[in-house]
């Protein structure tokens, strides 16, 4: 089958700026890639070229097979985008803002009116649709959009930070509403976040880019048993036979115990505790994809913010270089 987004060489320069780096990359039909990269690493520029809100300095892009620079009006009937900043506007209604998106996208009054009505029910916004946007919270802001992006049933939906600035919670409903346009719709889906729980849970491969090319492309999971280790905390009396256990690629000696950084946890966990002399504590964290980024781009993740319900753990990620 042909890929719902395929592009060879795209590349985007400002002037002396590289934004985009020969960029080549297939997605598939219903497969829901999620863009990762530290702020400037070329995101939105290549969201944008491929929606052809911006033309490419040289390569090529496809969307459906279809040539994003000849042909941008049937391109545009295929993609739907959900941008960085908020774009709806403040003082018409929801159904208004739809209706508007209706009639620029060439649809017809009925058939307009039918899909909008569809839309604010998926997006739960039904009961607010005739009010101003302005009253409207965050999470309903976005739950717009993502309606609006639909509403001409694109093949591709773009969602350029979906959830930037949301509550956890608001989080969370864009999420699930993500996760029935893609089993109902089969729509192909291409995220950008910084938010690395976000991009685990939703993606089926995530594209990790950086100075505008990509450096790594594969499942949340193959990334992260290719690139990380788990680590655990053993505290009490630890052998140093059981430190050298061949995989064991890395401890390092904290307060009362071992930090250790071990290899196929599931497996080896049982031999290691077996080995280590006196274990009275054990703690356990799971390799993310958050190690994954920061292995791969050498950039550092600050977690701004954390939530702890449900024993999910959620950050909020900013990126700063780290010295060497
Ligand atoms: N219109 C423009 N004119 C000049 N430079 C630009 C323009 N748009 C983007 N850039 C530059 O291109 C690079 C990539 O920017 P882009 O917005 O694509 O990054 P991004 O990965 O989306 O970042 P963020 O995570 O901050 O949204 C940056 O260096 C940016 O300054
Ligand atoms: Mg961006």
């Amino acid at each position: 089958m042909e890929p719902s987004v395929k592009t060879v060489n795209l590349t985007k320069k400002f002037s002396d700026i590289t934004a985009v780096d020969s960029l080549s990359l297939e997605i598939s039909q219903g497969e829901t890639l999620g863009f990762l990269g530290p702020n400037g690493a070329g995101k939105t520029t290549t969201i944008n070229m491929l929606c052809t809100l911006l033309r490419p300095t040289s390569g090529s892009a496809y969307i459906c097979g279809i040539d994003a620079v000849k042909y941008p009006l049937e391109v545009r009937k295929k993609t739907g985008i959900i941008f960085q900043e908020p774009s709806s506007d403040d003082m018409l209604t929801g159904y208004e803002n739809l209706y508007l998106h209706a009639m620029l996208y060439g649809m017809n009054k009925n058939s307009a009116e039918k899909k909008i009505k569809e839309m604010l029910f998926i997006t739960g916004l039904e009961k607010r649709a005739g009010d101003q946007v302005r009253t409207y919270s965050g999470g309903m802001r976005r739950r717009l959009e993502i309606a609006r992006g639909l509403l001409h049933e694109p093949a591709v939906l773009f969602l350029d930070e979906p959830t930037l600035g949301l509550d956890p919670s608001a989080r969370r409903e864009i999420w699930s509403y993500l996760g029935k346009i893609k089993s109902d719709r089969k729509t192909t889906i291409i995220l950008t976040t910084h938010y690395m729980e976000e991009a685990d849970s939703l993606s089926d491969r995530i594209a990790v880019i950086d100075r505008g090319k990509i450096i790594a492309l594969d499942s949340p999971s193959a990334l992260k048993s290719s690139l990380g280790e788990d680590l655990v905390f053993l505290k009490g009396k630890i052998s140093d036979q059981a430190l050298n256990l061949p995989f064991i690629t890395h401890f390092e000696k904290k307060g009362e115990g071992y930090e250790i950084a071990v290899k196929g946890l599931s497996k080896n966990i049982k031999k290691l505790l077996e080995e280590a002399e006196d274990v009275s504590e054990i703690e356990i964290r799971r390799v993310s994809l958050e190690d994954v980024f920061l292995k791969l781009t050498g950039k550092k993740i600050d977690e701004e913010g954390k939530e702890e319900s449900g024993g999910v753990f959620e950050s909020v990620v900013r990126y700063n270089s780290v010295r060497k």
